[in-house]
């Protein structure tokens, strides 16, 4: 006989109607915020013809990225600074005395570029300075476990290559680094020695500082952090690396850099877990090791601390934090060059740091 009494489901199925608007309410604060979009298609595209160009300038004339060319034109190789900014170049007036020209007669052998976020303003202006208007490169947006911040180093480095045929050494830095020793000195260790004409013969054995690492408890995560087997056939597991987004690249590797589009299809899609994903710390790691390990020293000359790190960012130094011994200890290293930019330091450490720049950062 079918029963007449209500179903038992009625209830449970009004109770779930109840509950609908409360999932619509509680969801946004439950679930984690959705990805940020890709990079655009024309965004793409913009940076594809820099990059081909840059990449041409140096295969055309393979000549002027050797130091033939350099001796014969007496023109000393220099180092290009990559700054990558989505703030105010909070520490400009310590890189100014850095990169002081009157003392260290050092204005021929650095060029300075700048991508800073168009939706950032940065505060910069130092009359006569190194950061000039000129130098600031065409920027595009930028956020953190995205890729956009590898497009971003990818156009530092194509528009050095393009700008200068005698950038050497591209040096990537960010807002919060600071020097830990004098660009003279900086510069002899890049090219290991005082004579120019040694440093033509070693140009080609030069190796890149950028930091390799198989073995970390996330790299796992890292590598699914754009979901399961989607990295391959190009980038397998066991050629997955790990390392800081902060390097000093030789020409070379700069132009192997800018001319890659096949890791570059991978890396470039979005991150379904932003915060185990952060492709800057993998691409060019990842890219370099498949090309040319033994072009690269595998460690950076960026001096950061993960002790006690919160949400993947490292530990900020404060002005009670800054002193000489400080600057000593950070430029101690376990490889065979010390380290010479650290970071992360908090805005309010400028003060401080120029306190003792002449005396201590770039006493050398
Ligand atoms: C690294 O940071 C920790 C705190 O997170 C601090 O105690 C330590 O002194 C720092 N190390 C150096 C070399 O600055
Ligand atoms: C050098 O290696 C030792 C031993 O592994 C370690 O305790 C120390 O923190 C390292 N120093 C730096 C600057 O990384």
């Amino acid at each position: 006989m079918i029963s007449s009494s209500p179903s038992p489901l009625i209830p449970i199925i009004i109770l779930l109607l109840l509950c609908i608007p409360t999932l619509f309410y509680l969801a946004p604060h439950i679930l984690p915020p959705p990805p940020p979009p890709p990079i655009t298609f024309p965004d793409e595209l913009e940076d594809l013809t820099l990059f081909r160009r840059a990449t041409v300038v140096d295969s055309i004339n393979p000549s002027k990225s050797k130091p033939k060319r350099l001796g014969s034109t007496n023109l000393k190789p220099k180092i290009a600074f990559l700054f990558l900014t989505n703030s105010d170049l909070q520490f400009a007036p310590l890189w100014e005395i850095f990169f002081d020209t009157n003392s260290s007669k050092s204005s021929n052998l650095f060029n300075v570029y700048v991508h800073a976020d168009p939706t950032v303003n940065p505060k910069v202006k130092i009359p006569g300075g190194v950061f000039t208007e000129d130098r600031f490169i065409p920027a595009k947006q930028t956020r953190r476990g995205t890729a956009t911040l590898v497009a971003a180093a990818r156009r530092l480095l194509a528009t050095a290559l393009l700008d200068d045929p005698n950038n050497a050494f591209f040096t990537l830095v960010s807002q919060h680094c600071i020097p830990l020793h004098s660009f003279k000195y900086f510069y002899d260790t890049l090219f290991e020695v005082n004579s120019h004409q040694v440093a033509e013969l070693r140009h080609l054995k030069y190796k890149s500082f950028i930091e390799i690492v198989s073995k970390d408890q996330f790299i796992l995560d890292r590598y699914n952090a754009r979901g399961k087997n989607v990295m391959v056939p190009e980038v397998p597991f066991d050629k997955f690396r790990m390392g800081s987004q902060f390097f000093t690249l030789t020409r070379r590797h700069a132009v192997v850099v800018v001319a890659d589009r096949r890791l570059w299809k991978k890396f470039r899609l979005n991150c379904l877990r932003p915060n185990s994903c952060y492709p800057e710390e993998h691409y060019f790691p990842t890219l370099l090791s498949m090309k040319d390990l033994k072009g690269c020293t595998s460690y950076t000359l960026t001096r950061v601390n993960w002790t006690d790190s919160v949400d993947g960012h490292p530990h900020t130094y404060y002005p009670n934090e800054v002193s000489k011994e400080l600057i000593y200890e950070l430029r101690k290293s376990n490889f065979t060059k010390p380290y010479m930019f650290a970071r992360k330091f908090s805005p309010d450490c400028l003060e401080p740091l120029m306190n003792m720049a002449n005396d201590v950062i770039f006493r050398d």
